[in-house]
């Protein structure tokens, strides 16, 4: 018999990741799943973020009795189920009604971190009040300083108790499958409405409710009772910072305190410089292949910045994350924790909250297996010793 995948709608059948990223791509519409699946340009980075992994190889240890494994460990003093943290993404509600919510309590039901974006659409407080649950904030440090200001108050009136600042976005990378759905910005082309209406069963369930979800954290800075997505895209836009520097970080570092998180670095000299800026947290990441095409994959980048600074903060690292084994190699390279993007998506797209759930069991069940076929008993373990160089 030939080998073949199952084809079904029921997402509780998928055994890996792919398996739900198959399901997602048959649920939504192209330009939905596009938003979430595409890359920059020629999609090179997107490529070797999955790359990267194969060349990776465990030098496992045989025989040593280590038993089921424990993959508790602490992010920033608080104890988590995994190694793992929800990373922000922008347009969840346009997967599954309240996408944002669905997904954070799958997060919290894992005793894992969800990180809300500036670009989401649920409002903080509205997360917050949903979801009890570790819950982060990604912002966009935009251009209106007073704009900043006020976000950053309402994360901290909301209870949340780490920020992250997107280091990678001083311009909007170049998704070229993404525009190619669209006759102007966010207005859909011919071809993208006609495969929209070959998806009756996803516009029934979270267009027609209540039409395309708004960018509800933007809301308030929009003008009187123009809250639509198109209007908040173009705020959004119109508010993307070039000159974006450390001067921008130091600058939320006076006024958040909590712990601040800077995503996007891909060099040991950045990584040094956010020690010298007094965050907490960096996470190395290339934004899931999604800004500069060419870009240098994270996990790469894990030896070097974990001899660096990897005792001085809590490193992060993002982007292609589909197997436990890839979370364990990255935290046996000297990463204290891994944010997932998409592989919690397709999950999501495929069956909502108890979907994400079933992504994040899948992930850790392949942990806990590959911890035993690495002969390892907790997090800790994890080490240079058990990578092939
Ligand atoms: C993106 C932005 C919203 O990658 O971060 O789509």
């Amino acid at each position: 018999m030939k080998r073949g995948h199952y084809t079904g709608r029921d997402f509780r059948r998928a055994i890996t990741i792919e398996d739900l990223r198959r399901m997602a791509r048959r649920r939504l519409p192209n330009f939905s799943f596009e938003y979430v699946e595409g890359g920059a340009e020629d999609e090179s980075t997107l490529r070797r973020n999955r790359d990267v992994f194969e060349r990776i190889a465990w030098l496992p240890r045989a025989l040593v009795g280590a038993g089921p494994p424990d993959l508790g460990t602490q992010i920033f003093g608080r104890p988590v189920n995994m190694p793992v943290v929800v990373a922000p993404t922008g347009f969840n509600g346009l997967l599954w009604p309240q996408g944002d919510i669905a997904l954070a309590k799958a997060a919290a039901a894992a005793g894992i971190p969800f990180t809300l974006s500036t670009a989401s659409n649920c409002a903080v407080g509205r997360l917050a009040a949903a979801v009890q649950g570790n819950l982060w904030y990604q912002l966009y440090a935009y251009k209106d300083q007073s704009v900043v200001d006020r976000l950053i108050d309402r994360v901290a009136e909301a209870g949340c108790e780490e920020l992250v600042i997107t280091a990678d976005a001083p311009v909007l990378g170049s998704r070229e499958w993404d525009q190619r759905n669209y006759r102007s910005p966010m207005q859909l082309s011919l071809a993208s409405k006609l495969d929209v209406l070959c998806h009756p069963r996803w516009l029934s369930q979270v267009m027609l409710p209540s039409g395309a979800p708004t960018f509800e954290n933007l809301v308030e800075f929009l003008p009187p009772g123009q809250y639509s997505a198109l209007i908040g895209a173009k705020y959004s836009f119109s508010q993307i910072n070039s000159r974006l520097s450390w001067h921008d970080v130091e600058r939320v570092r006076k006024r958040w305190p909590g712990k601040l998180v800077v995503k996007g670095l891909l060099c040991v000299a950045d990584a040094q410089r956010s020690v010298e800026a007094g965050v907490d947290g960096i996470v190395l990441s290339n934004h899931g292949g999604r800004q500069l095409d060419g870009a240098v994959s994270g996990v790469e980048l894990l030896p070097a910045v974990a001899a660096e600074v990897g005792d001085r903060l809590t490193l992060m690292v993002d982007g292609g994350f589909r197997r436990g084994s890839d979370v364990l190699k990255a935290i046996a390279l000297g990463a204290h924790a891994v944010m997932i993007g998409r592989a919690t998506l397709y999950g999501l797209a495929a069956g909502g909250e108890a979907g994400a759930s079933h992504a994040l069991d899948l992930l850790r069940a392949e942990m806990d297996r590959a911890m035993l076929l690495l002969g390892c008993g907790s997090i800790p373990e994890l080490g240079r010793h058990l990578i092939h160089s």
